[in-house]
């Protein structure tokens, strides 16, 4: 009978000892995994407590009942402890997560990269400022025009020598590219070379009084160097009403170049010829690198020009949708990369277009 009784005391002995090496094991598992292995281990289909509930056949019949419970209950307390370390570790995930991600409202901001406008566009934001405290809206028009929109409504019909002032890009005809042999389109659709054609647009979309500033990209075929590139930005200006005169447009552009260039410059107008305006003008301000008394900034003649401008031709007007005995008018226009140049004593137009940071980030203390 002592050999049964061993036998029982030997199994209760091994259940005691898997049931506390089990729990110890288990407060050291750092995660769920660890834990499922455990659980296979001990309580699997061969783990070791169900091996040992196997062996309950070699324990006397009377003593199997107490060594039976002992064994289940051994088992129940490892299911709950192992389904507890598993909502613990749960838990402790879960914080360790929200500690990671927690916002610190008291960490300092990460700086903002804020970038600066192009030395043109800044120029050209001041001639709006400038013209729309004068009472000129802006108005833009495409880039893109027809060759009845570039010149012959401006008054320059087809081999008109004046059309040698622009220097045009031709859009191609449609299809001719893929066919291998490009050539202009029929239409004489072109790049625009200048802003003028916006001024017919303005005139048949609004009503006089009309004051508008015409800002925009320009193009034309050029060897480009130093002083000329083949993509420009004009701003052309319109003002059409009734009793409009040659008085107001001096007006304007002398305000105008006090404006952009302070209040002691030297102003003068000069005649000019283009075929859009009668009278037309060349209009130049004192050189703004030697003052006057000549430099080769100024190609020893005290005097940079820097727009072109006149009194609306009638058949310009008369284009526009405009009868030109009840209205006249004044226009003007100039290239916005000479400006630029004058302002900050750039010495080569092609800096504007290079996309180089060096000179870029000279910039961005403008406005
Ligand atoms: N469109 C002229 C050019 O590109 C500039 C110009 C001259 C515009 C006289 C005008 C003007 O409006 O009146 O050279």
């Amino acid at each position: 009978m002592s050999n049964s009784t061993d036998a029982a005391e030997a199994l209760l002995a091994e259940v005691a000892r898997i049931r506390s090496e089990a729990t110890t094991r288990l407060d050291t598992i750092p995660d769920a995994t660890g834990v499922e292995a455990l659980r296979v281990e001990v309580l699997g289909r061969s783990g070791s407590l169900t091996a040992l509930l196997r062996r309950l056949g070699n324990v006397p019949p009377a003593d199997r009942p107490a060594v039976g419970r002992t064994a289940n209950e051994a088992r129940q307390e490892l299911e709950t402890a192992f389904a507890e370390r598993l909502e613990r570790l749960a838990q402790g995930e879960l914080s360790d997560r929200l500690a990671h991600e927690a916002l610190d409202m008291t960490a300092p901001g990460r700086p903002v990269r804020v970038g600066h406008l192009h030395p043109l566009m800044t120029v050209e934001r001041d001639l709006r400022e400038i013209f729309h405290a004068f009472g000129f809206e802006v108005f833009e028009g495409p880039e893109i025009e027809s060759d009845l929109m570039n010149f012959e409504l401006l008054n320059i019909p087809p081999d008109h020598p004046s059309r040698d002032l622009w220097d045009t890009l031709y859009v191609a005809e449609p299809g001719s590219v893929e066919a291998g042999s490009p050539r202009p389109a029929e239409d004489g659709t072109t790049l625009r070379p200048h802003t003028s054609p916006v001024q017919i647009r303005a005139m048949r979309t609004l009503a006089p009084p009309i004051r508008v500033l015409m800002p925009g990209r320009c193009y034309r075929y050029e060897a480009v160097d130093a002083a000329h590139g083949f993509e420009f930005f004009q701003v052309e200006g319109l003002v059409v009403d009734r009793d409009t005169s040659l008085a107001d447009l001096k007006g304007v552009l002398e305000e105008f170049a006090r404006a952009m260039f302070g209040a002691d410059t030297r102003t003068r107008f000069r005649p000019g010829y283009y075929p859009f305006t009668e009278p037309s003008a060349a209009f130049d301000i004192g050189c703004l690198v030697c003052g006057g008394p000549g430099c080769p900034a100024c190609g020893r003649t005290g005097w940079m020009t820097i727009l072109g401008a006149g009194m609306v031709h009638p058949t310009v007007l008369r284009n526009g949708g405009l009868d030109p005995d009840e209205f006249q008018g004044y226009a003007f226009g100039m290239g916005l990369d000479r400006l630029t140049l004058l302002r900050h004593a750039i010495p080569d137009l092609r800096l504007l277009m290079s996309a180089d940071l060096r000179f870029l980030e000279q910039f961005s203390g403008g406005r």
